[in-house]
């Protein structure tokens, strides 16, 4: 069988951001329940002139300057932050990154599952056209009411893999474990900007789609619990992660290994939800904050979107994958940014009207300049 997998990974996200204790702080909260109880430390904020294509566009640059965009044929958009019902976000990046037109690109949706759906429909895919690559993108802004219990879990960020049958950084495993149920834990109808949710449910849904995807992988002939090296989880919030490494832990009977989670929670404390790109964003965490050198091991990866799907399947990291990694312009781009007050933060979030041109504010190349006529207009600083 053809080997699949990720070729390259690179992510990005905005230069702004609020503490979660400027939040405790103006809600009266214990900032420990951010830090400690929830595991987060702040909210990436994207400027007015960001949104999940500007932010797609900026993670899949690096590795068409590294790779070039040659093979590269199909780009699966995942998103639940969608910014048309019809047209796909995937078109707007095809354009500003220069991908051939003779390609196809679509958007994806399942809450937070469905960056995972493509990069299993895109290894089927380069396994049949060896010869092809497609550019996987997951790009979120993970919003909520103020004052609501999910308020501290905000965050934006997107997450670009190139996936192919030359994978540098990971295989792929064939194996995955499904689950899903119709239920309303997390969900958001076309007429609001912010989701309805029952968070303490969300949380135990999850963490029941975590051991049926779990069994059903078993069943489906995959790796013992203790064959993984390390675990990757969604992650909402970085205790959501710890939780989950217990609750597998303890449906198998092992001892809960934290070290195994942990290197793969550091980005995701300084970003916040990036519900399609966040399950990634852990990996890469993983990739990229593991001291020691991971070539060989295997990482388990749990996908889990509200409604609800969940998917467990195995990945291997190659040799010398450190070589195809962007560690440290990630490491940067997490480090130089700029905290914003609370006031600004609600500004922020309130959002503005962009039909008489957005601020430049966005410290990337590609800026959303406008929308005039119901368009959206991108523009590339380099062009
Ligand atoms: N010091 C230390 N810890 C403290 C503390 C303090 N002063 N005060 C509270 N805590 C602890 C609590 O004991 C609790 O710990 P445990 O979970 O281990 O019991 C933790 O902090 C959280 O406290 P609460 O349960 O009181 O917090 P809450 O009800 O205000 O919010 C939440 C928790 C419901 C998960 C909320 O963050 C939320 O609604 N989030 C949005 C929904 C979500 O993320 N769901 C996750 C599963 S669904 C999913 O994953 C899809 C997706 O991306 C949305």
């Amino acid at each position: 069988m053809t080997v699949t997998g990720i070729e390259a990974i690179s992510f990005y996200t905005p230069q702004t951001y609020v503490s979660l204790d400027a939040l405790a702080e103006r809600h009266g909260i214990d900032p420990a329940k951010f830090s400690r109880g929830i595991g987060q430390e702040k909210i990436a904020l994207p400027g007015p002139d960001e949104d999940i294509v500007t932010m797609a566009a900026e993670a899949v640059m690096p590795i068409i300057e590294r790779v070039g965009s040659q093979g590269i044929d199909t780009v699966l958009f995942a998103t639940e932050t969608g910014i048309d019902q019809s047209k796909a976000a995937a078109i707007y990046v095809q354009r500003l990154v220069q991908l051939s037109p003779n390609c196809r690109c679509v958007e994806l949706k399942q809450a937070c599952y469905s960056a995972t759906a493509a990069l299993q429909l895109a290894c089927s895919y380069v396994a049949r056209k060896p010869d092809r690559k497609v550019l996987v993108i997951a790009s979120d802004i993970a919003r909520y009411d103020r004052d609501s219990s999910g308020e501290a879990t905000q965050g934006a960020g997107a997450i670009a893999m190139l996936v192919s049958a030359q994978p540098k950084v990971q295989e792929v495993g064939a194996i995955s474990g499904l689950f899903t149920e119709d239920i309303m834990d997390f969900w958001r109808p076309n007429h609001r900007r912010t989701p309805i949710f029952d968070g303490k449910a969300s949380t135990l849904r999850y963490l029941n789609a975590l051991v049926e995807a779990w069994k059903d992988y078993q069943a489906n002939g995959g790796l013992p619990y203790d064959a993984f090296d390390r675990f990757c989880y969604h992650v909402p919030f970085s205790r959501m992660g710890e939780k989950a490494n217990s609750h597998l832990a303890k449906a198998n009977k092992m001892p809960n290994a934290m070290e195994k989670v942990q290197p793969g929670l550091v980005y995701n404390r300084q970003v916040g939800n990036c519900y399609t790109a966040s399950l990634y964003l852990a990996m890469l965490s993983q990739l990229e904050n593991s001291d020691e050198d991971l070539t060989g091991s295997t990482i388990g990866l749990f996908s889990y979107g509200s409604g609800a799907s969940g998917e467990f399947f195995d990945t291997k990291v190659m040799p010398g994958y450190r070589d195809h990694l962007f560690a440290e312009a990630h490491k940067r781009l997490i480090e130089d940014r700029i905290a914003v007050s609370y006031e600004d933060y609600v500004t922020l979030w309130d959002g503005m009207d962009l039909t008489q041109g957005a601020p430049d504010t966005a410290r990337g190349r590609f800026r959303l300049d406008r929308i005039e006529d119901d368009k959206r207009i991108y523009v590339d600083r380099n062009a």
